[in-house]
């Protein structure tokens, strides 16, 4: 059975896309693509409709990333039953999706990405967007670390 993965960041502009796209590059590489698949969303609809955030999709290509997810809000409804594994990029995003579940199942599903760091110090992926540009650098540099410890996980 194919396992799936959502990220999920405040406004779905600028970590959870660039997870999505990091991720997508391990899978690809790993040739796990029929296996695994990964998509994104926020908890907030400020940017629905829109596409990525374009400071963060510049630092991403520069690391070969391509970000063309275009933002979308988190629908419990949907979203809990499809996703194996729902993966907050900080406390506030695991905290409102804790407060969407509805029951231990989907409580179950919801993980932090830096839980799944190697390299230690970092418990969030913190938000760059009133930030400068070493803010979005931060963001995929906990992204490349984290994505490879899902990966392991999710392959199993
Ligand atoms: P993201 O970043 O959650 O990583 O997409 C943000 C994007 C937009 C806003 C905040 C964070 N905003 O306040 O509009």
């Amino acid at each position: 059975m194919k396992k799936r993965v959502l990220f999920v960041c405040l406004g779905n502009i600028c970590r959870s896309p660039s997870a999505e796209a990091v991720f997508n590059g391990l899978v690809k590489q790993n040739g796990l693509s029929d296996l695994i698949e990964c998509d994104s969303a926020g908890t907030a609809a400020y940017h629905e409709g829109e596409p990525a955030d374009q400071r963060m999709q510049s630092h991403a290509i520069r690391r070969g990333y391509r970000l063309n997810s275009i933002a979308r809000k988190f629908d419990p409804a949907v979203d809990f039953e499809k996703f194996d594994y729902i993966v907050g990029m900080d406390d506030d995003n695991v905290n409102d999706l804790q407060d969407m579940a509805s029951g231990i199942e989907d409580l179950n599903k919801i993980f932090k990405m830096t839980d799944f760091c190697s390299h230690g110090g970092h418990y969030s992926v913190p938000d760059p967007y009133y930030g400068g540009s070493e803010g979005f650098e931060l963001v995929l540099d906990i992204l490349e670390d984290a994505c490879e410890g899902l990966l392991n996980e999710v392959r199993g």
